[in-house]
């Protein structure tokens, strides 16, 4: 037998590649470009360093039978899989290619998956997963619905070790969002991606509703409705410009720190603009963004979920280079009440930074949960106990700042000293009381107002007393709740020093198996 040169093997080699990287072939790449997207490899391209993509299991082929399977050739099974690096760290990523076979999930491109998130977990580098399939592999019956669960399994026991993004760049249906949805960020691109779980015209014939597929599942539903997507974007470049920027504020896995990147911002940068955007008047609303634009490392903040639950903002951002989770009420949007979304946005969030040893900074500006039937048949009762329970399980620095209204439950869930806090800081505008002084005195004063001569005066003086009695920080600081009432020009020195001392702060929890995290 000749043995080939290998100079031969090489070439053939260059031609099966050539033949594999080409996924579905020119036609159905010249169908994807022309439906406006790129291919599942150009998006890998697009998001990692150039030239820094290594593929494995290029030559993984399907081993299905029926249907015509056996004869049907499928490319790399339909995933592209494997490693590269983003601003020089490694991450995992596996894009679907929707030019074969629809991108649609069988046995090996599971498998593919799987292997890719199983190396991801044991180097400790997030996982990154580009979403464009038909589903199941209607031809590979039940081993298509197991590598689902797989999967699932998988993120499962990747939460909260490494972070795991999705970007949803094509259609993700039926059981296939729920990996997505296992995973901790979502990125949406507008008029391109849709996710359901049922698709229009399942919901027609189930419920006779007409709704089209972007109205179902397109990113402005998701991201300003459902709260299922983190981020959106108008198109795939600067969707993965948005995705390599959320890596900048995370550590690659549980046991590293994240990253510290100088700003050159000074610390001791006095906040003077907080005394014309915050005004004492609590009637009157302002943008808290503004707030934490001014506190934190200019240019640093990077709002998530910023469309869904506007009366509470939650994002990354840092604070002389170290990075924080800032959490803040808005009284821009429903007077910055906390209610069922918000409640679910702020804990996730919460949860997510403390898994990755974020601390946490907590804005206080709450008069108190949303009253009405629809917040109390929804279950707002178990919904608000995520922000408790979130925020007292978090071990990491927890820095809280009252800025104005903390009333009742609400002030207790915004990262009070009692759910944990490692400092209060207040400014001389904080109210700090069980309820409004309009609320409070009708109650407690029920009878001397049903005595009185003119109750409208009695309890126009009343509230007075109340307020100037109640609305301030300095009761809760004298029994401690408050460590220091702080001129607001120095927010920010004063957040940036709490977070140097308390970075090393170690806080044990008592051995479990797991809570019972209320859902
Ligand atoms: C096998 C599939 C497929 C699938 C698409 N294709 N989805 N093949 N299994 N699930 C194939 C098509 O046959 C076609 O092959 C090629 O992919 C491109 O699909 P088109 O229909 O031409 O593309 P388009 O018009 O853009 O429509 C895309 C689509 C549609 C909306 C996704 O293909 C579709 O509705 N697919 C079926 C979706 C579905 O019902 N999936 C199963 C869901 S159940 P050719 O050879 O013609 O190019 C599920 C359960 C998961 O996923 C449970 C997990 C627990």
């Amino acid at each position: 037998m000749r043995y080939k040169r290998i100079e031969e093997l090489v070439q053939e080699l260059k031609e099966k590649n050539d033949v594999l990287t080409l996924g579905g072939g020119k036609k159905a790449i010249e169908k994807q470009h022309q439906s406006g997207k790129r291919t599942a490899r150009e998006r890998i391209e697009m998001f990692l360093d150039s030239g820094s993509f290594e593929e494995v299991d290029l030559f993984v082929e399907h081993r299905a039978e029926r249907f015509g399977m056996k004869e049907k050739a499928v490319p790399a099974d339909g995933v592209v899989t494997g490693f590269g690096t983003v601003d020089g760290r490694a991450v995992f990523v596996y894009s679907q290619d929707f030019t074969v076979m629809g991108g649609s999930l069988g046995e090996m491109h599971a498998k593919k998956i799987c292997k890719i998130m199983d190396m991801a977990l044991k180097v400790g580098a997030p996982i990154i997963g580009i979403n464009d399939s038909g589903g199941a592999r209607i031809q590979e019956g039940i081993d298509s619905l197991s590598g689902y669960g797989q999967i699932f399994w998988r993120n499962t026991q990747a939460s909260g070790v490494i972070p795991q993004i999705a970007v949803i760049a094509g259609p993700c249906a039926g059981g296939a969002v729920y990996s997505p949805a296992l995973m901790d960020f979502i990125f949406m691109v507008e008029g391109m991606s849709k996710m359901f779980v049922t698709g229009p015209q399942v919901v027609k014939a189930a419920t006779g509703e007409e709704v089209s597929a972007e109205e179902l599942g397109g990113a402005a539903t998701h991201a300003t409705r459902s709260g299922v997507a983190h981020f959106t974007a108008r198109n795939e470049e600067e969707c993965f410009a948005d995705l390599r920027r959320l890596l900048t504020y995370l550590p690659s896995n549980n046991a590293e720190e994240p990253p510290f990147v100088e700003s050159g911002d000074p610390m001791d940068r006095e906040n003077r603009a907080l005394l014309e955007i915050v005004s004492p008047n609590p009637n009157k609303p302002y943008d808290m963004k503004k707030v934490i634009q001014e506190i934190v490392d200019q240019g640093s903040f990077f709002e998530v979920q910023k469309d869904f639950a506007r009366n509470i903002i939650v994002g990354f951002a840092r604070m002389g280079g170290h990075v924080v989770g800032v959490v803040a009420n808005q009284p821009y949007h429903l007077a910055g009440c906390l209610d069922i979304d918000s409640a679910d946005k702020a804990s996730r969030f919460i949860r997510f930074c403390d898994c990755f040893g974020i601390p946490l900074l907590t804005l206080v500006d709450v008069p108190g949960f949303l009253p009405g039937t629809n917040q109390e048949f929804g279950g707002i009762i178990r919904h608000g106990a995520k922000m408790l329970y979130a925020y007292s399980e978090a071990t990491v620095p927890k820095i809280t700042v009252i800025v104005r209204k903390a009333y009742g439950g609400a002030y207790l869930a915004m990262c009070s000293r009692d759910l944990g806090a490692d400092l209060v800081l207040a400014w001389p505008t904080a109210e700090i009381a069980v309820m409004g002084a309009e609320g409070a005195v009708a109650i407690i004063f029920r009878q001397e107002l049903e005595k009185a001569l003119d109750p409208e005066v009695e309890r126009e003086k009343l509230i007075d007393q109340y307020r100037r009695e109640f609305y301030n920080p300095y009761q809760a600081a004298k029994r401690g709740y408050v460590d220091q009432v702080i001129d607001p020009v120095v927010t920010r020195l004063k957040v940036v020093r709490a977070l140097e001392v308390f970075w090393s702060k170690r806080e044990g929890r008592r051995g479990k198996k797991h809570g019972n995290f209320p859902v």
